[in-house]
């Protein structure tokens, strides 16, 4: 059976993988799926409303009212019930949240199949920690990028400090040790290489090198 191109990029929290994606869709022509944007909107939903994170069959409860929309066009913009939560989603907060909330079967259940409708409007470059492992196992390409802890949390720090938030690396770093721990020790569709993925590792590299890499393979 023939489909349009699928890129699948993995891997940990600051590895590039949005970034990278955005620009190889945009070279390709193909729709950009954010995939963690959306376990970001169910963390925020989740915290809205007052339920406790702890608490999994509430959480699975709520994802089945919730509607989650990416908008792909140049902004890709974040929809919540009809909320624009594009810049709400990148707080900190919400990244401590999330890890817990991806954990959940019923979560992971709901915003697999979205993904799945996704990818079946066209080729896509999508972007999360199971694409290449579980919703797109026959992906053309697999990637899945890395970089040293030391770098990834860097690169979120001035990330968040150029959008106005304060806090220090070393808490940026501490987040995001906890939330690849949390993203590799789950038991549903865990964040792990595909066994066909070419793994690249960006400490050091420009964000065009890695691109490059990537439009060579696919
Ligand atoms: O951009 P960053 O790497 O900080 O994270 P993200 O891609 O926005 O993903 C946020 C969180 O959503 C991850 O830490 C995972 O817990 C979860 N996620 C997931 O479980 N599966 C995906 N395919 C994408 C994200
Ligand atoms: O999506 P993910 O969490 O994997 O990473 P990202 O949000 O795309 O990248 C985090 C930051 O690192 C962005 O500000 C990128 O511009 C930067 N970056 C970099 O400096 N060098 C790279 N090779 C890749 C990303």
């Amino acid at each position: 059976q023939q489909h349009e191109l699928q890129i699948a990029i993995d891997g940990p929290a600051g590895a590039g993988k949005s970034t990278i994606a955005k620009i190889v869709a945009q070279r390709l022509n193909l729709f950009y799926v954010d995939t963690g944007a959306m376990y970001r909107a169910i963390a925020y939903k989740v915290l809205k409303n007052g339920i406790p994170l702890e608490d999994e069959l509430g959480v699975n409860e709520l994802v089945k009212t919730t509607e989650v929309v990416l908008d792909h066009s140049k902004e890709q913009t974040v929809w919540c019930d009809g909320e624009n939560i594009t810049q709400a989603i990148r707080n900190p907060e919400i990244s401590r949240a999330v890890s817990i909330v991806a954990a959940y079967s019923g979560v992971r259940k709901r915003l697999v199949e979205l993904q799945r409708l996704e990818a079946a409007r066209g080729g896509v470059v999508m972007d999360g920690r199971d694409i290449g492992t579980h919703v797109l196992p026959e992906a053309d390409v697999k990637i899945y990028l890395t970089a040293s802890p030391e770098e990834r949390s860097r690169r979120r720090w001035i990330e968040l400090k150029n959008s106005g938030k304060d806090i220090s690396l070393a808490e940026v770093h501490q987040d995001m040790q906890k939330r690849d721990r949390q993203d590799t020790e789950r038991e549903v569709s865990p964040l792990e290489p595909a066994p066909d993925a070419v793994i690249l590792d960006t400490t050091g590299l420009s964000v065009e090198v890695i691109v490059e890499k990537i439009l060579a393979l696919a």
